[in-house]
């Protein structure tokens, strides 16, 4: 039975830490096998610290994948969507490791990626690093509510993970990650009304409009999306707000067992519909890195350690 990583359904908690690598070429045979000890660590510490809700993952970058298992590739992976229209943008800048840390003790998830980040000496170099914490009752910076709509319960794995139907890679996820970074000031001189009509959704109480009162352009509306048979696509969305008193946005995080929910909303938000209804929010945030990556399941990275 392939174990998925711990972190990639966990529930919500309180600090989060985002560390992304670029690994040093030559070296793939090392970094297979420190990839199962840093998973294997990583599984550990999940135990050890469940008391302040450990949990982790590890994720390969869509570009490097082949070079680090030219055996063998999850059927759907493919780079990150980039994508500009009008004044919006969805860069992509890929990186080969994304790995997401995350506790109620920011203390904790500081060690961990000092750790980590010792195992990787000589594998690969740290190019960015970010730390991300709970806002008030889970909102995001603009003060709304996130990740209400995010799937629940055993719902999540459903969501989150590959089946059967790739079988290797079963357990495994899409990771889709993007930096957003806010224009609050512009954000705070609209009217809470204004607010609430780009989200569609009210800002204290979190209540969702109607759908006859939703506008086309608010957010919940580009991003509640069904296929052909009128089922819901849907995403688990793992993101946190970061930021200090010079920047701040949101770290988004999607999680899905096809990276076609994440692209179709993406690009919903980003050209919108014929008649020309993007998402409004994206003219006070905007996204400054995007990667795309699959993090495999605990088995599949030991499998591949020593070969
Ligand atoms: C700065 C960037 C973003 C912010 C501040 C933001 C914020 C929010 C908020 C406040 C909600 C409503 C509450 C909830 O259900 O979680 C929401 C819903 C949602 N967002 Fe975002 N979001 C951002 C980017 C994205 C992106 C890039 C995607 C996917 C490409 C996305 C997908 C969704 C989905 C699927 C929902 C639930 C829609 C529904 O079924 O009601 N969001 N977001």
């Amino acid at each position: 039975m392939a174990r998925e990583q711990a972190g990639i359904c966990a529930e919500g908690n309180l600090h989060g830490q985002y560390l992304l690598f670029d690994c040093v070429e030559g070296q793939e045979h090392a970094i297979r096998a420190q990839l199962s000890e840093v998973s294997h660590y990583l599984d550990e510490m999940t135990e050890l610290y469940s008391d302040v809700a450990f949990s982790a993952f590890i994720a390969v970058g869509a570009n490097y994948w082949d070079a680090l298992y030219p055996d063998s590739r999850p059927a759907l992976l493919r780079p990150f969507p980039s994508l500009t229209h009008g004044d919006r943008h969805a860069p992509a800048c890929p990186f080969d490791l994304f790995i997401q840390i995350r506790c109620d003790r920011q203390d904790i998830n500081y060690m961990v990626s000092h750790e980590i980040c010792l195992m990787f000496e000589d594998l690969a170099n740290l190019v960015e690093e970010l730390k991300s914490f709970r806002y008030l009752d889970n909102r995001d910076l603009t003060g709304f509510v996130d990740g209400t709509e995010n799937p629940k319960g055993l719902h999540r794995q459903e969501v989150a993970l590959v089946s059967d139907d790739d079988k290797e890679f079963r357990g495994g996820s899409y990771i889709h990650i993007q930096r957003y970074q806010h224009d609050l000031k512009k954000w705070n001189n609209l009217k809470v009304k204004k607010q609430e009509d780009i989200i569609g959704r009210t800002k204290q109480e979190n209540h969702e409009y109607s759908s006859f009162n939703k506008p086309k352009t608010s957010h919940i509306r580009r991003t509640s999306l069904k296929d052909n048979q009128g089922k819901s696509l849907e995403i688990l969305r793992q993101s946190m707000p970061y930021g200090d008193m010079k920047e701040q946005g949101l770290f988004f995080i999607s999680c899905c067992h096809t990276p076609l929910n994440f692209e179709l909303m993406l690009r919903s938000m980003i050209v919108g519909d014929n008649n020309g209804h993007y998402d409004h929010l994206l003219k006070y945030t905007q996204a400054v890195t995007g990667a795309a990556f699959f993090a495999p399941s605990m088995s599949f990275l030991n499998k591949k350690a020593h070969q």
